[in-house]
């Protein structure tokens, strides 16, 4: 494999890298709500011209309060996901294990993180936003699938991690800086994971028959056909949450291009960003050229 990730590398660059949840939220560090969440490559807001610059704002907040929850839903698959694949070889390489249970220690964080930034969120946000859920029921589907299968979902939604802060956060000198300080500091971390996940993955690999591949890639498409569901209801939420906290009565035209504006920033957000991950691509391509294939033909309805 054309990489030169290992478990000793990934676990020293966590334990340089390693920070509190109260170093970034709590105490005097709060949202500033008169600044974006999200970076526009995300919240595409600003193409909804009959909106007011304030109500783009809004709506931008509102996206970085799904954000929070999204990653907070994805985050409680990763964690037994990765706490089981750690539970299996529980001896021998010590820097295997102990990189994979600082691993799933780092998402049990993210999720108390994101809990926090969402509390936060509600604390000081006009009005209440719905996000979809249950979590257990989400974790309880996605878990039903194969290890392999499982693990390359995880891996795309690792991977889009990155290219979030990379291409839309890292420069961005509007944000909010309590946002751009979370999504900071969950990049940080999650560039070890993008790492162990591959080697996870390539472990599983070794053990699959072929059929076995092709399988967990057609559960791959399931579980994003599935991510896609969730996606759609969220988008009603999202544009619900920006009635509510605005009071505007949006005519049908206007309801209609902010649900398919939202829709579009969210499928990009969550499934776009991971399926043309150059990296993503590799590491799937090497796994099955014809998985591959199907990633790439399934990629444009989410870009
Ligand atoms: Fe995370
Ligand atoms: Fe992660």
């Amino acid at each position: 494999m054309p990489h030169n990730y290992s478990y000793q590398a990934a676990l020293a660059a966590s334990e340089r890298i390693g920070w509190k949840v109260d170093d970034i939220i709590g105490g005097d560090k709060h949202l500033d709500f008169t600044k974006p969440f999200m970076p526009e490559a995300l919240a595409q807001v600003k193409q909804l011209s009959f909106l007011a610059p304030e109500e783009q704002l809004t709506l931008n907040q509102i996206r970085g309060h799904e954000y929070l929850a999204m990653f907070g839903l994805v985050e409680e698959f990763i964690l037994p996901y990765v706490v089981d694949h750690a539970r299996l070889q529980l001896s021998g390489d010590d820097y295997r294990v102990r990189a994979l249970l600082q691993f799933a220690g780092e998402e049990a964080k993210h999720i108390h993180l994101f809990k926090r930034f969402r509390q936060e969120f509600e604390d000081g946000f006009a009005s209440r936003c719905d996000f979809i859920g249950p979590a257990e029921d989400v974790s309880r589907f996605v878990l039903s699938h194969s290890p392999l299968g499982v693990g390359i979902a995880i891996l795309h939604i690792e991977w889009i991690t990155l290219r979030h802060y990379i291409e839309g956060v890292k420069d961005n000198q509007n944000l909010d800086p309590q946002f751009k300080s979370l999504l900071k500091h969950h990049w940080l971390e999650e560039s070890q994971h993008t790492k162990l996940d591959t080697l996870i993955v390539e472990s599983v690999v070794k053990s699959a028959s072929p059929k076995e591949i092709d399988q967990a890639f057609k559960e791959y498409a399931e579980i994003g056909a599935f991510l896609d569901n969730g996606i759609k209801q969220q988008t009603e939420f999202d544009v619900e949450s920006f009635v509510n906290a605005t009071g505007r009565n949006l005519s049908k035209s206007e309801r209609e291009a902010m649900t398919a504006t939202v829709l579009k920033g969210m499928r990009w957000t969550y499934l776009g960003t991971g399926m043309t991950h150059p990296n993503f691509l590799t590491t799937v391509g090497q796994i099955s050229p014809e998985g591959k294939k199907q990633i790439e033909a399934m990629a444009p309805m989410f870009c």
